[in-house]
Order: structure tokens, then C-alpha cells, then sequence
């Protein structure tokens, strides 16, 4: 039995190496194709079905441990070929422990794939995602997902699922934090940028991942913010608004999709045909394979879509779900399905074929322990080149919301500082959600991080308890809004003190999945500490640390300074100091609105005029309205200040005509007005002023970072072309519909500089 076993491995191996010819593109392509080709047909069913199989790992640093019940099932499984990949196996020397077993024990020795969570990195954390979306940075953020994918490859990992490319205007729903905010066309660059820092040029080389787009598709529009809701949107708005980013991934290359738990319009993500074979493999040619998100392949029967298990099985298989995460469907009923002749044995082999082929781009065949290099690990894993770029990125993520009578920067010396707040002093909560292979306590607090720079006398005063006990992933965040002991001694501390840094907000982990809110407020007892601290010092500098925007009105009107600082990562401590000290001048724009309360979510800049528009107010109330607050959010898309001040003056159009083949320049001059230099993102907005469909308000259609000294001044310039105003219109094609345009051009969503043109029949 080994003699043949072995023999068999050799044949395939020899198989593969035949038809193995060491080329790069279109060639390298159709020799992967041809070894899935060869590796099939020596499959059985129940092997190419367990391809399409994967479990959540069980295994210790110190070897496999499966325990009784269904870890000894998984472990089995592994040993019959019954298996395609692993997640949550956290270390290289775990990695391999299981690897082997793949390799050395299965009839074909078909290599894992192995996958995590890599959201903001693996040990070094940089900041949460939505925080690093704040920088607009580009080229930061790519390197930001190529350092995650350097150190999780060296700890075995060789896929992760990320980028979550989910658009979302509603701050109550808790994973905010792990998109690019509310914008199609910031978040289609962000999802373009993260894919390639993840993938590199080079997925077969030891230290790049396969990515992974998700949640295909609408999980960010959950009603009402709820977690796994249901949601119910439109063509239009599916086109126009949630669908770019996941197109924009997929022409990135990325190597894979996940579905996600919520239905759309009645039918479960999971199950459906149209999303996934016509739009994603068919219309958009995505060569990679689509995998489940957890469990959702058995929830099809919760959703009252499926009667039972076996039945989910066939509608995920049929509509192109390629692998199954952790509903052990399709190991348990998917070969049965096909001897009954209810699902084509030629769709188990498309989708393992789509499996296989990653597997080898990933040059898993080759060498299926490459990511298990201990020595490597030990290496890679903290070094300070990815401490650094981690800070780098935390500074950019940083947005200034306020800063009256430019109370910042701080001065470096001569102060009397007070800090209050839980937060100011944890070295946990700053790193935020969805950091699976980190360890807690590994975060600069904001504490540690002003003391390197003190040569101002700084004081420390917790205030109230905001988080009982120790917060963790699996359990409701327990907020204190009873015991107020501590408020009275930071009251005391912080009469006569120069300034008072107030660090407040939520916990890193009060965000991330099944964390939705109904309210938007500072949690516990946080308010109350803040109001009773500025009764005796208003010199106040409110630094936030939040994984969504919150509702901080009152802080807005009363507060001088107000610094937004998310979940920063590892260096998050030292990155607010540099900032509050100026060593860095804060460039960071919001991606989310921020509302005025949680009633007026969802909230967002690109919103339609409706048929009564607030800008034609006239007495009475029967407008777009609420009888109580504006329409307008606290700080608007695209918001941020900087401690220059930046003025935007003469836009200009190279001509007023656009025609389907030509393009406009339109361009402004940007001034640094003020006394440091600073670094402005200048904003570009377009509005199509009569369609087909109802249409936005404006929509944000370029950006560029400029970085100018006090007193200078540049020429900034976009190109408008038919690409740049096409949408999904009415005839369900994308088209730029001749018409009436204007331009606007400045530092926020509010930008007010515009200029109009039209697009000829
Ligand atoms: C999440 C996914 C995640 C998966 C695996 C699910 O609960 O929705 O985003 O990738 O778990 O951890």
C-alpha cells in the first residue's frame, strides 16, 4: 500500500512537471491550467470534493492536538485527502506540523492552503483599516498590507481574507472598521492598493499571500446597522455604489472572493447564481475561486432558503460557491448530490480546478513548506522596519477635527500636562479589532508615547471605569455606568493645569464583527467625566480612539481641540505624541461622515437631493427634514485640518465642451496660508446635473496629496474624461450620459471652488 502510494505521488508529480514549463503570463497561465488539467483526472470525486473543504485549525505550536468529537473528524479528514485548506493555524511550526500530514499522509499529497485574518497585520499591528482609509495614502497603505503579508507569510500563512472592500454609510454597524468608509471611488483605489501590497508582483514568491475580497456583496448596507441583517438595495445603488471596489479587486487579480452572511433581495449571498457566476466569473472573468464566509452555506437553511443541509449544499455548489468554510457541507452531502445526478461532477471540478490552480500560482506544489521557514519567522516577525512603517501610517491615519486659538501643537516644554482617561493608559484596546495573531499589551499607550517627548511635567488621572473587566473578542463589551469613583479626583488634578489631553472613546474591540451599536455616544461615563473636567479647564484636547465615527456634538461646540486617533496599532501611542507635538503635521481626512446623532444614520456626502431638497427650504415643514436637527453631518466626508491652513483659489477648465473622446483639465491653485508645512488632500467632485436615474449630489472623482512650505502655492490639476462621469444608468450599462456637469474642487466634500461643463450628444 505505501509502494503504491508512493508510486502514485510520483506519477503526479511527474504529471505536473511535464506539463510545467517555466514561463511568466499568458504562457505560465496555460501551464497552470494544463497541471489543474493532469491533477484532476487523477482525483477522485471525494478528493476534489474535500478541495473544496476548510476547517478552522486546532493545532498547538507543539504539534496537532485534535480533541475528541469533530477535531478528531477534521483531523481524519486531513489524512484521507478530504481537506483543501486550514484557517486560524497561527504559527509557521503549527503550519507545518499539519502541512506534512497534507503532503506526506493524503493518497496525492496535495498541499493546504492555509488562512487568516491578516485585517491590519499579524504581530505588528498598523492601524484598523477604516483609520489607515483616513490617509488617503496610497502607496502607505499597499505597503501597509505588504508588511501584514511579509510577517503572516513568515508564520505559515499564505492567504488571507482581506481586503473587506465593503462600502458602508452606517456607523452602528460594528466592522466600519475594517472598510474604507462610505466612498465607491476612494474605496475602489483602497481595494486595488491593498490587493496589490497583499499579492506583490509575485504570488509564487515565500513572502507574498493570496488576497481575498469581501463580502460579496451589500453586508456593509445591513438595515439598520444590525449585524448580519438583511439587506434590500437596488440596481442602481448595487452598481453605482457597493459592486466598484470588488470589480476594482478583481481587475487587481485578486485570487479570491468570500461571500457574506447577508441575503439581498431575498436571496442569501451565498446562493446566489447571479452574483456569483454571471457577474463575478462570467461578466468580470474573476479566474480565482470564491469561498464561503463562515458557516453561511448551513445558514442558508436559518434563512428559511434552504430545508435542510443537503439542500444548502446544491444551491452553493450551483450558484458558485467554490469552497466551504466551516459548514461541513460538502464533505458530508456534495458526492452524493453528484452520484444522484442533482449537481454535474463537472462543477466539483471547476470549482476544485479554481482551488488547485491557486495552489500552484502560489507555488505551493513546489514547495509546500516555504512559508515554514523558523528561522525566517524569528526574523520577520517585529522588525523594525515594520515598526516603523506602522508608525509612519498611523501618523497619516490621524484626522484634526478641531483646533481653536491653535492650541496645538503642544509646545515641548514649559507645560503642565494632565492626561485623563482609561484609554490614555491601555495597551490593548488602541490595537484594535481582528487581530488574531497578535497579543495583547503590545500597543505604545498614549502614555507611553507623550513620555518620550517629555520634557513638560505630565500627570496621569484614569477618571471612572469604562470597561469592566477584561474586554475580549467572543463576549459583549460590559460597560461601567454606575461607579463614578474617579471622576472627582480628575475634576481635582485638572484644575490649574496647562492643558488636560482627555483620551476617550471606544474600546478596540466595542467595533469589528457582531459589534453594532445603537448609539453613537462616548460609551459610560466618559461624557459626564468630560463635561465635569471642562467646568474647571476648558483647555481641552479631546484625543479619540473609536473603530467608527461617533456623535460628539457637545465636545464640537465646546472643546478648542479635538484630534480623531481610531485604533492606531502598535505604535499608536507614539504616533498621537508626534502629532500633538508637531513633530507631525496631522493630513489625515475623514472617509466616514460623522453624524450630529445616530438618528440621522445613514449619513453620507453622495447622497440624492430628493424631490424637496433642503437647499430650498422655505418656511414649514413639508421638506427633506428633520424637525429636529439639520441635514448635515458633524464633520463631513473628506474633513480634516491641519495645523497650516490651506486656500483654494481660480479654477479653471481647459475648455467647457467635453465630447466622448476627448478630455478636460480642470486645475486650482492651492496656497499654504499658514505657518507650518502641511500636507493637503486636495479634492475633486463631480455632479451630473440631469440622468437617467436620479442622481448624487457630487461624487468624489479624483484626489491629490500636495505637500506645500508656509506662503507657497501650486498648480493642481484633474483630468475629467467620459470615464470619469460614466455610471450604471437606466439601460443597466455603464454610460456617461451627454448633459450638464459641474466641477468642484477643495478640502472636504464641501469643497465650494466649481466650474460647469457639458458633455455633447
Ligand atoms: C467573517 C469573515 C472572516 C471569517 C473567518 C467571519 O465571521 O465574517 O470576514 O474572514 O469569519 O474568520
Amino acid at each position: 500500500m505505501k509502494n503504491y502510494t508512493t508510486l502514485f505521488k510520483i506519477l503526479v508529480l511527474l504529471t505536473v512537471i511535464i506539463s510545467c514549463e517555466s514561463s511568466t503570463g499568458k504562457k505560465s497561465k496555460i501551464a497552470i491550467d494544463k497541471k489543474v488539467d493532469s491533477l484532476l483526472r487523477l482525483m477522485t470525486l471525494e478528493e476534489k470534493i474535500g478541495q473544496m473543504n476548510q476547517y478552522t485549525g486546532f493545532f498547538d505550536p507543539t504539534g496537532p492536538s485534535p480533541k475528541a468529537g469533530s477535531d478528531a473528524t477534521k483531523y481524519k479528514h486531513i489524512e484521507q485527502g478530504l481537506v483543501g485548506s486550514m484557517l486560524n493555524v497561527k504559527s509557521a511550526e503549527a503550519v507545518l506540523e499539519i502541512q506534512k500530514i497534507a503532503v506526506e499522509k493524503t493518497r496525492l499529497g496535495i498541499p493546504l492552503i492555509f488562512a487568516l485574518d491578516v485585517i491590519h497585520g499579524q504581530k505588528t499591528l498598523a492601524p484598523v483599516p477604516l483609520a489607515e482609509s483616513a490617509s488617503w495614502d496610497l502607496k502607505a497603505i499597499e505597503q501597509s498590507a505588504r508588511n501584514a503579508a511579509i510577517e503572516s507569510s513568515a508564520q505559515g500563512i499564505n492567504w488571507t481574507f482581506a481586503p473587506m472592500v465593503d462600502i458602508s454609510r452606517d456607523a452602528r454597524w460594528g466592522r466600519v472598521m475594517e472598510g474604507a468608509g462610505e466612498d465607491t471611488y476612494l474605496g475602489s483605489l483602497i481595494a486595488t492598493a491593498r490587493v496589490k501590497g497583499f499579492q506583490g508582483d509575485d504570488l509564487s514568491a515565500h513572502n507574498t499571500i493570496a488576497a481575498c475580497a469581501k463580502h460579496f456583496v451589500a453586508y456593509g448596507f445591513a438595515e439598520s446597522g444590525r449585524e448580519y441583517n438583511t439587506v434590500d438595495v437596488g440596481t442602481s445603488t448595487l452598481h453605482n455604489f457597493i459592486l466598484p471596489p470588488f470589480k476594482a479587486a478583481a481587475d487587481a487579480g485578486v485570487k479570491t472572493f468570500m461571500n457574506s452572511f447577508n441575503d439581498l433581495n431575498g436571496i442569501p449571498a451565498t446562493a446566489n447564481t447571479y452574483l456569483q457566476r454571471e457577474l463575478l466569473k462570467k461578466e468580470w472573468n474573476f479566474d480565482g475561486f470564491v469561498v464561503s464566509d463562515w458557516g453561511t452555506i448551513a445558514e442558508l437553511v436559518a434563512h428559511t432558503y434552504a430545508k435542510d443541509l443537503e439542500e444548502a449544499t446544491k444551491m452553493a455548489v450551483l450558484a458558485g460557491n467554490d469552497m466551504d468554510m466551516q459548514s461541513f457541507a460538502y464533505v458530508k452531502h456534495l458526492a452524493n448530490l453528484v452520484k444522484d445526478g442533482q449537481v454535474d461532477e463537472v462543477l466539483v471540478d471547476e470549482a476544485a480546478g479554481r482551488i488547485l490552480k491557486v495552489k500552484f500560482e502560489l507555488g505551493l506544489f513546489n514547495d509546500p513548506y516555504k512559508y515554514c521557514d523558523l528561522e525566517r519567522e524569528k526574523e520577520v516577525l517585529g522588525n523594525k522596519k515594520l515598526h516603523a512603517d506602522a508608525l509612519d501610517i498611523a501618523k497619516k491615519s490621524i484626522v484634526l477635527l478641531k483646533n481653536e486659538g491653535q492650541l496645538l501643537p503642544l509646545k515641548k516644554e514649559g507645560l503642565d500636562i494632565l492626561v485623563v482617561g482609561e484609554l490614555a493608559n491601555d495597551k490593548t484596546s488602541p490595537l484594535g479589532n481582528w487581530r488574531v495573531a497578535s497579543k495583547d499589551g503590545t500597543a505604545i499607550s498614549v502614555l507611553e508615547g507623550l513620555n518620550t517627548y517629555t520634557n513638560n511635567r505630565i500627570s496621569y488621572q484614569p477618571g471612572p471605569k469604562v470597561f469592566e473587566g477584561k474586554p475580549n473578542s467572543r463576549d459583549e463589551i460590559k460597560i461601567n455606568t454606575s461607579d463614578r469613583t474617579g471622576i472627582k479626583k480628575a475634576v481635582n488634578a485638572a484644575k490649574n493645569k496647562d492643558v488636560v489631553l482627555m483620551v476617550l472613546g471606544e474600546h478596540g474591540l466595542q467595533s469589528g464583527e457582531g459589534r453594532s451599536r445603537t448609539n453613537l455616544d462616548l460609551p459610560g461615563l466618559q461624557q459626564e467625566l468630560l463635561e465635569a473636567v471642562y467646568k474647571v479647564n476648558k483647555n481641552i484636547v479631546l484625543v479619540l480612539m473609536n473603530g467608527r465615527p461617533l456623535a460628539i456634538n457637545w465636545a464640537d461646540e465646546h472643546l478648542p481641540a479635538i484630534v480623531e486617533a481610531w485604533q492606531l496599532g502598535t505604535q499608536s501611542g507614539n504616533a498621537i505624541a508626534e502629532v500633538l507635538y508637531g513633530d507631525y503635521n496631522p493630513s489625515g481626512k475623514l472617509t466616514m461622515s460623522f453624524p450630529k446623532n445616530v438618528g440621522q444614520v445613514p449619513i453620507y456626502y453622495n447622497h440624492k437631493t430628493t424631490g424637496r431638497p433642503v437647499l430650498k427650504k422655505g418656511k414649514g415643514v413639508y421638506w427633506s427634514h428633520y424637525s429636529d436637527v439639520d441635514n448635515e453631518p458633524l464633520y463631513e466626508f473628506g474633513f480634516g485640518l491641519s495645523y497650516t491652513s490651506f486656500s483654494y483659489e481660480d479654477i479653471k477648465l481647459s475648455t467647457n465642451y467635453l465630447s466622448k473622446d476627448s478630455a478636460i483639465q480642470v486645475s486650482c491653485t492651492l496656497k499654504n496660508t499658514g505657518n507650518y508645512t502641511g500636507k493637503e488632500v486636495v479634492q475633486m467632485y463631480i455632479q451630473d446635473l440631469v440622468g437617467s436615474t436620479t442622481r448624487p449630489v457630487r461624487e468624489l472623482k479624483g484626489f491629490e496629496m500636495v505637500t506645500l512650505k508656509p506662503g507657497e502655492s501650486k498648480e493642481v490639476s484633474f483630468t475629467i474624461d467620459k470615464e470619469t462621469i460614466q455610471y450604471y444608468t437606466v439601460n443597466n450599462k455603464w454610460e456617461a450620459e451627454p448633459g450638464d456637469f459641474k466641477v468642484y474642487i477643495g478640502g472636504s466634500s464641501n469643497a465650494s471652488l466649481s466650474a460647469s461643463f457639458n458633455l455633447a450628444e
